[in-house]
């Protein structure tokens, strides 16, 4: 069943330049990119998107990160593409994610409160729909 997923390039992906290589991977894998944009959000984007970690130990420093430069948010589609895009990211933390993915290849720790994962990937239908409202509102 096609899908729409919400794909952001964090802050630290954009910064190392590696959003034409994720760009590369999505496109590599047969999803499509339906819209994409570069975005400098405001705190009450972060704030609802990451509503559910709120009072997290890493929500601050996250939302801090989330602040700390541009975004490229990216409406992807695709068959399975919500499910499809977490296994191309790989694990959240970058230092267990599996090499061939996205987090794997380009992510490590780098002992800060935050892990800086490089990208964000929607992790269910309603997250998609909601966090797609969110960010191309
Ligand atoms: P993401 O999947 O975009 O959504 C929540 C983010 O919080 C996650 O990526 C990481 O960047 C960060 N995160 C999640 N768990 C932890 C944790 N235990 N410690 C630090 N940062 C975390």
């Amino acid at each position: 069943m096609v899908e729409e997923t919400l794909v952001l390039i964090k802050p630290d992906g954009v910064a190392r330049n590696l959003t034409g290589e994720i760009l590369r991977r999505i496109e590599a894998k047969g999803y499509s990119l339906v819209d994409i944009r570069l975005v400098e959000p405001e705190l009450s984007i972060l704030a609802a998107h990451y509503a559910e970690h709120e009072g997290k130990p890493f929500y601050e420093p996250l939302v801090e990160f989330m602040l700390s430069g541009p975004i490229v948010a990216i409406r992807v589609a695709g068959d399975r593409v919500i499910e499809g895009f977490r296994m191309l990211a790989g694990t959240t933390d970058p230092t267990l994610a599996a090499p061939g993915t996205i987090r794997g290849d380009f992510g490590r720790d780098w002992g800060l409160k935050v892990q800086q994962n490089l990208v964000h990937g929607s992790d269910s239908p309603e997250s998609a729909a909601r966090e797609l409202e969110l960010w191309f509102a």
